[in-house]
């Protein structure tokens, strides 16, 4: 009896220690994966998942605008991806009169959807590889010199396969660390209009207390449709076109969920770094994380500040608020999970045992050295470099002034025409620059990030003589002395002030730009960074970029066997997994699926976070779910966990069941995850989704959209 225990604990361990990491190739889907996907519940086979030739589920998944994931659901290109993937774009669209965006909206009928400038889909159309063909040039080289002629390849190949008349872009992608090149060739369809959404209670629903956390009731979705000419080709917008009629769309499935079910996901995951060394990690951990989530922290609340002040506000900064703020978040938890999980010793748990491995062999055993050391010399500037990118970079009349400077070093240099040009260039986006910012936000952010660098970036790394001026408008320990000096910054402003800017343009001079104390400030900032340390980030990533492709070739040759999956770098991929509740502490027990009683629970009447509008709040209230009613839970099923791997630019994703039906969407990762980019922590590691019928249920009842419910295939 004892012995069957012992067997049966094992059986469990090693079956949670073996499934569910890896972000595979769906071209390269290993036969031993597949047969553990069979082995899950997966119905399908290998090329109805994915061909090239054949039609397949991969022909219904898009990138969305190169950052997300889409799904056709009809055969008339009805589109489904999430709500923040489609925030940016709503946002656009609205209006404080007509905010889409707070209050929902869904077309009333096909004539009636929008087109949302800018936003794109990718079908991708067809891989090839082109390892050795990279390869027979640059084998023998290293850093600067490799970088340079990958680039030249690169280019050439894209420029082989990609046909601007076509819509084709071809782009060839680095996996393994340089161990491997892929080409993808892409389709891409710059017609997607805008069909609906619910309301951003619903879209958004717990905010930023809720992101990234379980247990969850967001109803993450959006819908879209894309748009083809008469051939059903790609074009650019035209009133004329017509919905595309695509290869394959996903059927829907209304069944409910139980535990072990096999989901499957394909998608756009964005990056991860997984084969990272301990000294990545641990650089992460004590140095970027920080600095990231303080430089950002400063950002989010200048931000917040003024948008509570006033709704156009509110509506005009949301969109760049939600993406700053979820990152912000997330590196605040990585780096302390990094810490609690001792992601940086497991790592040289395994540096360990290939030291030993490694040893005698001429090509590896000086590798984790060579890293160290590249670690070792590079770390005093990471700081420097997020306050640079995630700090100075936060004030957009700044970055504007930046350019200015550029174009004083240009008429220095009697390089009138350029000048001009780049003139020409801030000219014509001026005013969307302005409609686009909010000045008294973006002085804060000025005066305040320029303060924590005073306070924090040590005095060799700071640039010359700027912190002394500062210094003449009082105590430079006081955030107070930083505002009086933005004031005057800002109110000098060639860029921000119309009259000044006008003259500029029409004859422009170095003394105005001279005369610019945003210029100035700007000038300072940027030279000494782009002179002193911008050399030596980029040296550190070169050589970084050597070792990690000698460092990922060693690993799997240490280990023959192991089937390894490639970095995360937006192309697309196939993970599977099965639904899954999870233990996230000491006598806690999470349930894998949420419902809208937990909506009711969570529910703050007019909060900005967990407000609950009327309508929907009665049809929960009088449990008037119709066919999306999950009939075991008497309620409505909202979120789902299951154990696939992703991370963001998944954002959007279908799930799928055996059958290659839509059950849900993927929208987020759980918190005990916030390692996954360097680490995939099995146990609980959970992919958050939002279930479709809680999707339909809004679109249908709350939406009254029902219309869009006849064009889906559902399956019950
Ligand atoms: N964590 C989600 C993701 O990265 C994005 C959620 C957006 N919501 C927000 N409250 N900022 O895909």
């Amino acid at each position: 009896m004892k012995k069957f225990a012992v067997i049966i604990a094992f059986a469990i361990i090693s079956f949670r220690a073996a499934a569910d990491e890896g972000m595979w190739l769906p071209l390269l889907l290993g036969q031993e994966t597949y047969n553990d996907m069979v082995k899950k519940g997966c119905k399908l086979t290998k090329e109805q998942i994915f061909s090239l030739n054949k039609k397949s589920i991969k022909d219904a998944i898009v990138s969305l605008g190169g950052f997300c994931t889409a799904e056709i659901v009809s055969n008339k290109g009805l589109l489904f991806t999430n709500h923040h993937c489609g925030y940016d774009a709503i946002a656009n669209l609205s209006t404080v009169d007509k905010n889409y965006l707070k209050d929902g909206y869904f077309v009333p009928n096909q004539e009636s959807e929008m087109p949302a400038k800018g936003l794109f889909v990718n079908f991708l159309k067809d891989i090839i590889d082109v390892t050795d063909e990279v390869n027979k040039d640059v084998a023998n080289l290293n850093g600067a010199e490799r970088q340079k002629k990958l680039t030249e390849i690169f280019t050439a190949m894209s420029k082989k396969y990609s046909n601007a008349d076509k819509f084709l872009t071809a782009r060839v992608s680095t996996f393994f660390k340089g161990n491997q090149f892929l080409l993808f060739v892409y389709e891409t369809y710059n017609d997607v209009r805008f069909v609906g959404c619910p309301s951003e209670s619903f879209g958004k629903f717990g905010g930023d207390t809720d992101n990234w956390m379980w247990p969850r009731h967001t109803a993450d979705f959006s819908v879209f449709r894309v748009y083809a000419n008469a051939n059903n080709e790609p074009a650019k917008y035209s009133p004329s076109n017509k919905p595309i009629v695509p290869k394959h769309f996903l059927p829907v499935s209304v069944a409910p969920k139980k535990e072990g079910d096999f989901n499957m996901i394909l998608g756009y995951p964005g990056s991860t770094n997984r084969f990272e060394v301990s000294y990545g990690a641990k650089m992460s951990r004590d140095i970027t994380d920080p600095a990231f989530v303080k430089m950002r922290a400063i950002r989010l609340t200048a931000m917040k500040r003024e948008m509570d002040k006033d709704p156009a506000t509110r509506l005009k900064l949301a969109s760049e608020y939600a993406n700053l703020a979820n990152y912000w978040k997330f590196y605040d938890i990585e780096s302390k999970q990094l810490r609690t999980r001792k992601v940086v010793e497991r790592k040289a748990a395994l540096e360990a045992i290939f030291l030993k491995w490694a040893k005698g062999k001429t090509k590896y055993e000086n590798i984790l050295n060579d890293y160290e050391k590249n670690y070792d010399e590079y770390l005093p500037y990471e700081k420097l470099k997020n306050y640079m990118q995630q700090g100075i970079a936060g004030s957009t009349a700044l970055t504007i002034s930046n350019q200015l400077n550029n174009i004083a070093n240009l008429m220095a240099d009697n390089k009138v025409e350029d000048a001009k040009k780049i003139i020409a260039n801030i000219d014509k986006n001026r005013n969307d620059i302005l409609e686009g910012i909010d000045l008294t936000a973006d002085k804060a952010i000025f005066a305040e990030i320029a303060h924590a660098f005073n306070k924090d970036i040590v005095k060799a790394q700071q640039p010359a003589n700027i912190f002394e001026k500062i210094a003449s408008f009082g105590d430079i320990t006081k955030v107070s002395t930083f505002e009086k000096y933005a004031d005057g910054a800002y109110a000098k402003s060639l860029f921000l002030n119309k009259t000044l800017w006008a003259a500029f343009v029409a004859s422009p001079t170095s003394e105005a730009l001279a005369a610019d104390p945003l210029v100035a400030h700007a000038k300072a900032f940027y030279e000494n960074w782009n002179k002193n340390y911008i050399p030596k980030v980029n040296a550190f990533n070169l050589k970084n970029a050597d070792l990690g492709r000698i460092w990922v070739a060693a690993l799997k040759e240490m280990n023959p066997k192991k089937q390894y999956y490639p970095d995360a770098n937006s192309t697309m991929r196939f993970t599977y997994g099965t639904v899954e509740a999870y233990v996230p502490r000491d006598g806690v027990k999470y349930d894998f699926v949420t419902t809208a009683s937990g909506v009711l629970e969570k529910y703050i009447p007019n909060d900005e976070e967990f407000d609950v509008p009327n309508k929907a709040l009665e049809l929960m209230e009088n449990k008037d779910y119709g066919q999306y009613e999950d009939k075991g839970r008497k309620d409505l099923v909202t979120c789902f966990l299951n154990t696939c791997d992703i991370t963001g630019g998944n954002s959007g994703s279908a799930v799928l069941n055996g059958k290659g039906e839509l059950i849900g969407l993927a929208f987020d990762g759980n918190s005990e995850s916030m390692d996954q980019k360097l680490n995939f922590y099995q146990p609980l590691t959970r992919c958050i989704n939002v279930d479709i019928r809680y999707v339909l249920w809004l679109i249908d009842k709350v939406g009254g959209a029902g219309y869009l419910i006849n064009e889906l295939q559902l399956m019950k």
